[in-house]
Parts: structure tokens; sequence; C-alpha cells
């Protein structure tokens, strides 16, 4: 079993990597909280690279990290990266987002998760990046998840991330959508001259 530091502070999100990554070749652990990582990427993987790349160097061990947010079309694609950093509590996040957004009739959004992981020495040795389409509503729905699950509505399931059983959110979601193109790519990092 080799140590996997998570490169994440967020209960939500270390809560589902927990999920997905539920492999035994894999021991699971936290990074120290006073580790903490600024992300001053432009984009959602150059932050992902950046937190599992400092981290595994700082700890001398394997390192996973995730970035993500919500890009709302009608606000270019704001909050974007800067998604945790909008507002103070999730609460006051989704506040500012429907004020931002006011009766505008184009709802459209997408959920954007890069997830990359580094090897002790902090170089890459995969990274992947998913999306899940979906639209803004006036109020929040549901009560499940972390962030903003209650306002994301995807039209296929009728529902928000917020009212799906975890399971469903997990599959369809844009971590979903990364970890299905992680996972399996995944036992092939130890072995030698893996892709870069
Ligand atoms: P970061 O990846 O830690 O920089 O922060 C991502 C932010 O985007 C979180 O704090 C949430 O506000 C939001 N976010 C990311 N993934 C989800 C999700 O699955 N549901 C709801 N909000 C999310």
């Amino acid at each position: 079993m080799t140590r996997l530091v998570v490169a994440t502070s967020n209960p939500g999100k270390l809560q589902e990597i927990q999920a997905y990554l539920s492999d035994p070749e894999w021991e699971l652990v936290l990074k120290p909280p006073e580790l903490e990582i600024e992300e001053t990427g432009t984009t959602f993987l150059a932050n992902a690279r950046l937190k599992a790349a400092s981290i595994a160097k700082a700890m001398e061990e394997w390192a996973i990290a995730d970035d993500s947010g919500l890009e709302v079309q009608a606000l270019n694609g704001a909050p974007g990266i800067y998604s945790a950093r909008y507002a103070k509590t999730d609460p006051e996040r989704i506040n500012r987002l429907l004020h931002e957004l006011g009766a505008t009739a184009n709802r459209k959004a997408q959920f954007v998760c890069a997830i990359a992981l580094a090897r002790p020495d902090g170089s890459i040795a995969l990274e992947t990046v998913g999306t899940c389409q979906g639209e803004i509503l006036n109020a929040p729905r549901g009560s499940q998840g972390f962030g903003y699950d209650p306002i994301f509505y995807v039209p296929e399931q009728g529902m928000t991330f917020a009212q799906m059983p975890p399971e469903l959110k997990h599959r369809l979601s844009h971590r979903g959508q990364a970890f299905q193109s992680f996972l399996p790519e995944l036992p092939t990092v130890k072995q030698p001259n893996v892709k870069e």
C-alpha cells in the first residue's frame, strides 16, 4: 500500500474523493492543515498541478489534488477558478451568484473539475479534467452535497445536485467524469516509463 496525500481542506470534496478512490493499493491521508498552497494558476488544471506538486514535494510522498468550480455562461465564466473565493460561506456564495445573475434568461452553467497526481519529487504522473452541464435555478433546492449544489440543476435528471442521492451525483458530476478517466490510468503510474 502506498500513502497518497489528498491536497484539500474541503470536507465535502474529501468525502467525494474518498468515495472514488477506494483502491486498496493507495492509503489516503489528509494533508496537514498548516500546509496551505496559494492557488496562483489561471486555469483549474494549473491549480490542480500546483497543489499536487507542492504538497508532494513538501511531504516527499505521492499527492492528489482537485481544483474545481462553477462557470456561468451569462457571467462570462465567473465565478470559475474563484468559486471558493467568491464569498465567505456556501450560502453567501450562492446568494452572490443569484444576485449577479438576477433575472437573466440564460441560466446555462458548467461545473469543471481538474485532478492531478504528483510523484514524491513533485513531477506530475497523471491529470484529467471532467465537466458537467446544467442550469442555475432562481432559488436553492435540496439539502445534500456542498457548495453550489442546491442551485445547480441537471435537466436530464429533473433535480439539482443537492437533491440527488450521492451515488447519482458521483456518477454524473464533473468530479465523477474526471475520476472516470483518471481511475483506469492509475495502475500504470507506478510502472517505469509512464507517460508524462
Ligand atoms: P477549490 O477547488 O477548493 O478551489 O474550490 C472549489 C469551489 O467550487 C468549492 O468551494 C465549491 O464552492 C465549488 N465546487 C466545486 N465542486 C463542487 C461541487 O461538486 N458541488 C458544489 N460546489 C462545488
